[in-house]
């Protein structure tokens, strides 16, 4: 199975249509459907709310009825409205893309991968974290983490999330990156798949990971000046031969 990285696909109303745009041009170009798993790391939507996160399900379940494996995560536009998360827009997040609400990391097996997916604003959502747009993944969640990453069975492990550990910026970087690393290096990881700053620059071979990539923006947002890259590889060959699309 080969993965397609999409990230802060920023689904609103105006935005809607760029987005639609790209999943056809995506549709019609990588088929069958079922060879491939879309990996969507954050920023789903542009803000919370219950039109919003109705027209992001509706392109997913486009997606799937279509035959394509989706695996999504939150960020922080998930949760509030950039700047700004609830406790009560994760619960809807999880319930809308999950079916159930969830603890994270969670944890879900596609043919001969495990995907693992984290929550960056686990500890951004108390009463004296919430305002600013970066991330912390936490110690029980880093705990959760390690134990799972001590019992995988695939051959392929992929962990997604929102905040690239590599960006520093003031009030948007993930303020435990180093806590992560301790976890993720020495274990078998084949890529850490990230977002949020909508660069799309990759650090491949870092902490000893062969594929790590932040994958852009879907939809041209700022600081952004296009759409993606959009990367789309097979985990069973080298990282130099990944496919990049503009779509
Ligand atoms: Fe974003
Ligand atoms: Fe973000």
């Amino acid at each position: 199975m080969r993965i397609v990285h999409l990230t802060d696909t920023h689904i609103t109303g105006y935005t809607s249509e760029t987005f639609d745009s790209v999943m056809h041009s995506m549709m019609s170009d990588l088929k069958p459907a079922r060879d491939y798993l879309v990996v969507i790391t954050g920023d789903v939507q542009d803000y919370y709310s219950d039109t919003n996160i109705f027209r992001v399900m509706m392109r997913i379940e486009y997606l799937r009825a279509a035959g394509y494996n989706v695996f999504a995560v939150p960020g922080n536009h998930d949760l509030g409205v950039g700047v700004l998360q609830r406790e009560r827009c994760l619960r809807r997040f999880c319930l809308s893309m999950y079916g159930r609400l969830v603890e994270f990391p969670i944890v879900e097996v596609f043919d001969d991968i495990t995907m693992i997916g984290l929550n960056t604003l686990d500890q951004e959502l108390n009463w004296y974290d919430a305002i600013g747009a970066d991330g912390e993944l936490g110690q029980d969640q880093l705990k959760r983490l390690n134990d799972a990453l001590l019992k995988l069975k695939t051959k392929s492990v992929v962990i997604a999330m929102h905040h690239d550990p590599f960006d520093t910026r003031f009030m948007h970087g993930l303020k435990d990156p180093k806590d992560f690393r301790r976890v993720v290096q020495g274990k078998s990881i084949d890529a850490i798949l990230t977002g949020h700053t909508h660069l799309g620059d990759s650090r491949n071979g870092a902490w000893g990971v062969p594929r790590f990539y932040n994958g852009g923006t879907a939809i041209g947002r700022f600081p952004a000046k296009e759409r993606g890259p959009f990367r789309v590889f097979d985990l069973d060959t080298e990282p130099w031969q990944d496919k990049r699309y503009y779509w």
